[in-house]
């Protein structure tokens, strides 16, 4: 008899952007007038840089000439791409091997499929407010225990406030897995040197293990800020890093990602190359590799233009950020994020939980934003709102906030 992974009953509540989509659809259909404009997913909108199309299509080409014609290739990824990985990361004076580049369909899978290669009793640490998956998997996984009064008995949360400007410190116990975004989904965060050092300390310290979510690093304009964990001393000993082309070059359709794990990264019972070589293993039984046509358009996105055409996108989004932190500070808002990452995280102001606000906002104003809460108990009391979108809808959004909002 065939039973089911019981862990997926311990899930709260539906996938928040699910949730989000639930009541945008139910005011559509009892308002099918109105227009609204979305400022709540962090979904790219503007269309891919010609050098990328160049890229995407030279590669459908070859797939329609025997000659060129390509099936099944290594499932660690193009040897080219992860060459040209190696020189991105060289620029920040990151040297890595090319075996420790694994090239993904993005980085979401990845963070949650990395779990599999850890211990099931290993305890894990996220920030609060997060960015879900991370809590979701390792529910699924089965190493958070029940839910109890709005938490998982086993996971371990940092918190991230005002008074830490929303970067967590690390955990005052110890715990084996932690999970960093930087910057940060949702609050738009970003974390200094020093603060990831003592991420790195920690993790020498208790032989844990950092997952660094890098989605967003592209966004960083100050370069004090460092873009890869691996900028910080130690780091190899204990990081493993995600990353991801969908955000700064607008791949979320497309699909790519890349994973580094360090030959050098050790835990308890597992030397030097063992947790490399059972991620290769994993990848190799249950991945077959990225899409061919898509890893030929993240070459062109690393290429000389490429890079060029993909900073004139992140700068867009980055002006909306502004438009809409300004705004909304006029409006008498606390405003947080917006610098260093396409993501405003806003403090209610009434007397309103996260969801109580969003009703509000898409009733009065018809925008569309992401509620804290969604993000973890911490994120209570704010709301978040995604600077992907277009330039007029987003003014347009700001100016129906100004007017509309009681
Ligand atoms: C922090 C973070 N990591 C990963 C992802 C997903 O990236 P991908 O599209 O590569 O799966 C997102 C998407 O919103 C994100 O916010």
């Amino acid at each position: 008899m065939a039973t089911i992974n019981k862990n997926y009953d311990k899930l709260q509540g539906g996938y928040l952007f699910a949730e989000v989509a639930k009541r945008v659809k139910d005011f559509i259909k009892r308002n099918p007038e109105v227009e609204i404009i979305r400022l709540g997913i962090g979904d790219t909108t503007l269309p891919l840089p010609p050098v990328v199309i160049g890229g995407l299509s030279k590669a459908v080409k070859k797939l329609g000439d025997a000659k060129t014609y390509t099936g099944y290739r290594d499932t660690q990824g193009n040897s080219e791409l992860r060459a040209a990985l190696l020189s991105y990361y060289k620029e920040r004076d990151v040297d890595l091997n090319v075996e420790e580049i694994f090239i993904s369909d993005g980085a979401k899978t990845d963070s949650a499929n990395i779990q599999s290669i850890f211990g099931l009793d290993n305890i894990i640490a996220v920030a609060d407010p997060v960015y879900p998956v991370y809590v979701d998997s390792s529910v699924i996984s089965g190493r958070t225990g029940e839910y109890k009064n709005g938490k998982y008995e086993r996971l371990v949360y940092m918190e991230c406030n005002e008074k830490n400007g929303f970067v967590p410190k690390p955990p005052e116990g110890k715990v084996d897995i932690i999970y960093v975004c930087s910057p940060n989904n949702p609050t738009g965060a970003v974390a200094t040197k020093k603060q990831l050092k003592a991420f790195v300390d920690y993790a020498l310290k208790y032989k844990a293990v950092i997952i660094f979510d890098a989605a967003y690093v592209e966004y960083i304009s100050d370069k004090s800020f460092p873009k890869s964990i691996y900028e910080i001393e130690g780091a190899k000993k204990c990081a493993i890093e995600i990353n991801s082309f969908s955000k700064w070059s607008g791949f979320t359709g497309v699909r790519l990602g890349w994973t580094i794990v360090p030959m050098d990264l050790v835990v308890e019972g597992a030397g030097k190359g063992e947790i490399h070589r059972l991620w290769a293993r994993r990848q190799s039984t249950m991945f077959n590799g990225a899409s061919n046509i898509s890893q030929a358009g993240a070459l062109a996105v690393l290429s000389l233009v490429g890079r060029k055409e993909c900073k004139k996108l992140i700068s867009y989004y980055m002006d909306n950020a502004a438009i809409i932190k300004k705004s909304l500070a006029k409006l008498g808002f606390q405003v947080f994020g917006a610098e260093h990452a396409p993501y405003i995280w806003v403090k209610i102001p009434l007397n309103l939980n996260s969801w109580e606000f969003f009703d509000k906002l898409l009733e009065e104003a018809h925008v569309v934003a992401t509620p804290g809460s969604g993000f973890g108990a911490q994120g209570e009391g704010y709301i978040r709102f995604s600077a992907f979108a277009d330039k007029k809808n987003v003014k347009k959004a700001m100016e129906s906030i100004k007017n509309n909002l009681k």
